[in-house]
């Protein structure tokens, strides 16, 4: 594997989860692997999680870190190619790339999509441009389309947590104040569609995910039907790729509660945080012992390291 931005950069999806199991049971067996080696660690947007547990996998694989927050600490960067920089981007993505090339080992990008212009955001102009021009191995630390470390997280969870070999992972649209990327919900659809679970998308009509995501999910548009005998509940709210970027629903129904939790076999209730109480989900869920959503950001250290560490054996 050289670089991942996303499911498919993955050759053994279930070797790649038991490394990130053995790498949990073992975090500092592999510190030599890194050394002398560096890790650049790119932010276009906010990030708690993503950007700790990345810098916590890197520096247990002995490599040495460099986080940046692109736009606030650099240069405005300019991405599109041949256009007069009379504006206000100081830098073009040709030479910053290149640049931070010379400079790090493997790249790691996060960069949102901005929800106006779907062709745009599903073109994947920046994590494309840092393919391009860097020139070393990139990680996507969530991209406008994919969130491929958070699912790779949430699949070790799950392995962890199941208790049948095939269980049923309902991933589950819930309301929200903001309109959010369809990252996350198309990235997990995209990993559940290649694991070995039962798997079903419910969401309210005129929020389907592009096809090439959501595959042969089992879709359901009735906010309790999905919870009935299901062993995972992963609740994500997204905004419309049909009408895209808006907010067509917030009907309070879609919100993961305790009756819609007592449906379930027992299940275990993720998201991959940040999330909004008593909007995406009621207290009584997320405090109770089946919520695992602090394990689940726990992982993300076992599914970043199992990565970049496949990434390093490779260079
Ligand atoms: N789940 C996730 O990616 O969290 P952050 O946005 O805080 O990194």
């Amino acid at each position: 594997m050289y670089n991942f931005t996303s499911v498919n950069d993955v050759q053994d999806l279930s070797a790649m989860v038991n490394l990130g199991l053995q790498l949990k049971k073992s975090p500092n067996a592999f510190r030599e692997l890194g050394k002398y080696k560096t890790i650049g660690l790119l932010f276009f947007n906010s990030s708690l999680r993503t950007r700790l547990s990345t810098q916590k996998a890197a520096q247990q694989l002995g490599m040495d870190v460099m986080v940046m927050n692109v736009g606030a600490d650099s240069w405005q960067l300019e991405m599109t190619e041949g256009v007069i920089m009379n504006g206000d981007k100081a830098e073009h993505v040709a030479e910053a790339a290149a640049v931070i090339g010379q400079y790090c080992d493997i790249v790691g990008v996060r960069s949102f999509p901005g929800l106006v212009d779907r062709n745009y955001d599903y073109s994947e102009q920046v994590l494309n441009q840092f393919i391009k021009y860097t020139g070393k191995p990139i990680v996507s630390l969530e991209s406008a389309t994919r969130h491929p470390l958070q699912s790779l997280t949430d699949l070790i969870t799950i392995e962890e947590h199941k208790k049948t070999a095939r269980p049923k992972v309902v991933l589950t649209w819930a309301p929200h104040v903001k309109a959010l990327p369809q990252c996350v919900p198309n990235s997990f659809a995209e990993w559940m569609n290649r694991a070995d679970v039962d798997f079903t998308i419910a969401h309210p009509e005129g929020y389907e995910l592009a096809p090439e995501f959501s595959g042969n999910a089992r879709i359901t548009h009735d906010p309790k039907a999905a919870f009935i005998g299901a062993d995972f509940i992963y609740a994500k709210n997204w905004s419309s790729y049909k009408d895209y970027g808006k907010i067509l629903n917030s009907d309070p129904a879609w919100m993961v509660t305790k009756e819609k939790m007592d449906l379930t076999n027992n299940a275990k209730f993720m998201h991959c945080l940040p999330v909004r109480r008593n909007v995406v989900v009621e207290d009584a869920v997320i405090d109770s012992e089946n919520s695992i959503v602090i394990q689940q950001a726990g992982n993300r250290v076992w599914a970043a390291q199992a990565v970049l560490k496949t990434i390093l054996e490779s260079l």
